[in-house]
């Protein structure tokens, strides 16, 4: 009886150590598959905060959620944010102030090509394509997408003689008036116009500007206001530059 009996609890205690096998197989099993389906889940998984879904509609207006959450440093395309700025009230005032000045220098034609040196976000720019010009370029250090490009006005990278018209409203800005100059007589045609601007000036200071250009002859300089802006409009004709 008492024989049995051990024989008994030794039969019990192999059968519960062979459930508790069973069981620890099966968990080994379940972890494995959810180990290896978690594996394939991450892999198949492209992470969520580095690709954009769709761009928030006021970007100005959201913080970065983590490092590589680019979607608020979506930039408003250079074309559009040009657009939005050239519909801005001050805009057009200056635009219109710059047409007033070409239309008064009375030698542009539709065809006339003209090169805007210095010229900032581009009013000038916009004003000759609203008077019918088509063959306007804009140069500035700092490009302004799509009215000005990027050119440094002491080493232009146009061929001599390749405008009828150089025109700046920035010439008091020039970090080497002479350079400038220089480069600037030398893209226009013999024959054609170089047109400076400058902060309101005398007579003097004009004749020293006039003595910058070597190659070209005083036509006039008057006193203009540029959107409110007193300054001094000196316009030049270049000579023959082939000697
Ligand atoms: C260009 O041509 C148009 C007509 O085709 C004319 O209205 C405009 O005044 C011209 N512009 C210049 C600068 O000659
Ligand atoms: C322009 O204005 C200045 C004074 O600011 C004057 O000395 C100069 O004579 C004026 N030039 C012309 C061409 O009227």
């Amino acid at each position: 009886m008492w024989r049995s009996g051990k024989h008994e609890a030794v039969g019990e205690e192999k059968l519960i150590d062979n459930e508790i096998d069973k069981f620890l197989r099966r968990l080994s099993c379940a972890a494995i598959v959810i180990a290896s389906l978690t594996l394939l889940f991450l892999f198949l998984r492209t992470p969520d905060t580095c690709v954009p879904h769709h761009a928030p509609r006021k970007p100005q207006l959201r913080f970065p959620k983590s490092t590589c959450d680019f979607s608020t440093r979506l930039h408003v395309p250079a074309e559009k944010r040009s657009l939005r700025i050239r519909s801005t009230r001050l805009w057009k005032t200056k635009v219109l102030s710059f047409s007033l000045l070409f239309r008064d220098l009375r030698l542009l034609h539709n065809h006339s090509r003209v090169l805007c040196i210095s010229a900032g976000v581009g009013h000038e720019v916009d004003a000759l394509h609203r008077l019918g010009i088509d063959d306007v370029t804009g140069v500035e250090i700092l490009e302004s997408p799509p009215l000005v490009g990027r050119a440094d006005p002491h080493n232009l990278p146009f061929f001599d003689g390749a405008f009828d018209l150089a025109f700046t409203a920035r010439f008091d800005e020039a970090l080497f008036p002479a350079r400038f100059a220089t480069e600037m007589e030398r893209v226009v045609r013999s024959g054609g116009a170089c047109c400076v601007l400058l902060a309101e000036c005398g007579e003097n200071e004009v004749r020293e500007v006039v003595g910058l250009f070597r190659n070209s002859k005083f036509v006039r300089s008057s006193n203009v206001s540029l959107s409110g802006i007193r300054m001094t409009s000196i316009l030049l004709r270049t000579m023959d530059n082939s000697s």
